[in-house]
């Protein structure tokens, strides 16, 4: 019979050696000062292998049959796989029109690219690189030798990752033609990748950490590009820079490398060069012994155009339990909360603290494990319970357009609006889905309330709920679709 454990972690004296040893590992040094979150993680595999207590878990870590498969159900547990494809438009947009572009000149001769997606977890981001690369490669993909390697720490996410199969959630970015080139509809709104893009893609389990200790495979080396995307946001600020520099040294010279949306650091300056592309920062490795240069800017690569116009549609934001960024003016979101009381523009206090944090956190774990019916039921609760949470109905519009349920996205967008006029993602949200169903002009005003919202900001502020997404972007990202707008108009 499973016996029940520790009720509560701080009658557990064993915790906190359990916590020091999980963040050594895994280097989520994100729980250092989150007790109650990784307890509740922790207890599941407590309770799942029958352990009496944190020092009986402890044991079973160590055993020497058992251990490795514990710590690999433990990762899967403790690990955050928020992931969709084409996840920040900028960042494709220069991986399409510039990055790329540069690793086919330079390989044109030996006619091959490696590539490193660290952190994959479910697989969405190298297989948006596959696609990429094929439509940018054209009739000549077949002479070409691609290597895409995918490694994460969570092997649930990887086993997921190599059959290819996706649900509406993770290709929520896609318009739907796109979607119907690269996938074959199966039952149930899931979406199997064609062979020719799986075919590109490998994935292997590895720890970041490895690179640190010399144990990370020797063939994780010479890579054209990298990226390593909202990984190290969970890492400890001298870990992350040990990593960045280990990264680096498995780059050719002249090699890319990418980070999170949010996570430039002053820092990498001194491991890196740094080169400034439209709304993104990109590393390079530079060539041997050459000094670190000064920030770059490349040209745009005139003759490659992106594949469509580039198209931002819902994001779930991450936990409301967000680790620490690296750039702490951007770290911190301006704080919201029903404007009504409040002049238009001004800074709002933070919300009260009205329980629905929880459930979001609910909500958004179901959403990302792809449950979306499920994950829009559990925000309806919420809304019952706290029905003037503009959180939650932002929440419950983003489901429901992932439903295509867009008149009840529609109606939710505008109540949280209705609760926090000065909601921009919401503004954005709501003009997005707007002008895909055609309705140009009430959509270009709402697009043009998020921009006129987003200038009373700083470009670097980080906006709540946009998923690391930053005021500078969404100006950027409004005048895009809006001139996309007057394209097609000039076309009809
Ligand atoms: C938020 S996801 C990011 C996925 C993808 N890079 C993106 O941006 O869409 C973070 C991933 O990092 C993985 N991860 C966390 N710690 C890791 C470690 N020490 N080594 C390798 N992967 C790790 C997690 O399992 C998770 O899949």
């Amino acid at each position: 019979m499973a016996r029940a454990p520790t009720p509560d972690f701080r009658l557990d004296a064993s915790f906190p050696r359990l916590k020091a040893l999980i963040i050594e590992r895994t280097g989520h040094f994100y729980y250092q000062d989150k007790d109650d979150v990784l307890w509740d993680r922790v207890r599941r595999r407590i309770h799942a292998t029958n352990a009496r207590d944190c020092a009986g878990y402890l044991e079973r870590l160590a055993d020497e049959a058992r251990g490795d498969g514990e710590w690999s159900l433990l990762e899967t547990e403790i690990t955050i796989g928020e992931t969709f494809f084409f996840r920040y438009v900028e960042q494709f947009t220069a991986l399409r029109r510039t990055i790329l572009p540069d690793l086919i000149a330079r390989n044109r001769e030996e006619r091959r690219i490696r590539i490193w997606s660290a952190g994959c977890s479910t697989g969405a981001e190298p297989y948006s690189l596959a696609i990429l690369l094929t439509e940018l490669l054209g009739a000549e993909r077949e002479s070409w030798r691609i290597s895409i390697l995918g490694t994460d720490i969570n092997e649930a996410f990887l086993a997921t990752a190599r059959q290819g199969r996706f649900g509406k959630w993770a290709l929520r970015s896609m318009p739907p033609d796109e979607r119907a080139r690269y996938f074959t509809a199966e039952s149930e709104g899931r979406w199997l990748l064609r062979p020719e893009y799986r075919s590109l893609v490998r994935f292997e389990r590895h720890n970041l950490l490895s690179l640190l200790d010399g144990t990370s495979p020797l063939q994780f080396t010479d890579f054209d590009l990298v990226l390593c995307r909202n990984v190290l946001i969970y890492f400890h600020p001298d870990t992350v820079l040990r990593i960045v520099g280990a990264l680096r040294d498995c780059l050719v010279a002249d090699g890319w490398l990418l980070l999170g949306h949010a996570e430039p650091n002053p820092s990498f300056a001194s491991l890196m060069q740094s080169v400034s592309l439209p709304g993104t920062a990109a590393y390079r490795r530079p060539p041997e012994g050459a000094a670190p240069p000064p920030e770059l800017s490349p040209p745009v690569s005139p003759g490659l155009l992106p594949l469509a116009p580039p198209v931002w549609m819902p994001i779930i934001p991450k936990a409301t339990a967000e680790p620490p960024r690296s750039a702490p003016a951007a770290a911190k979101p301006p704080p919201r909360s029903p404007p009504s009381r409040l002049p238009s523009g001004a800074v709002r206090p933070p919300p009260a603290a009205k329980g629905s944090g929880s459930v979001l956190e609910a909500v958004r774990a179901k959403a990302n494990a792809g449950h979306v019916a499920e994950a829009r039921a559990l925000c309806g609760l919420g809304i019952e319970a706290d029905p003037v949470s503009a959180e939650l109905h932002f929440y419950d519009g983003l489901l429901a357009q992932a439903m295509d349920l867009h008149l009840d996205a529609e109606k939710s967008f505008r109540r949280s609006i209705y609760l926090d006029k000065n909601f921009i993602m919401a503004h954005y949200h709501l003009g997005l889905l707007l002008l895909a169903n055609g309705r140009q002009a009430p959509g270009k005003r709402s697009l043009a309330n998020a921009a006129r919202l987003a200038s009373g900001l700083a470009d670097g502020q980080v906006l709540p709920e946009g998923d690391g997404v930053r005021a500078g972007d969404v100006r950027a990202l409004v005048r895009v679709h809006l001139d996309a707008v007057a394209a097609a108009g000039a076309e009809g």
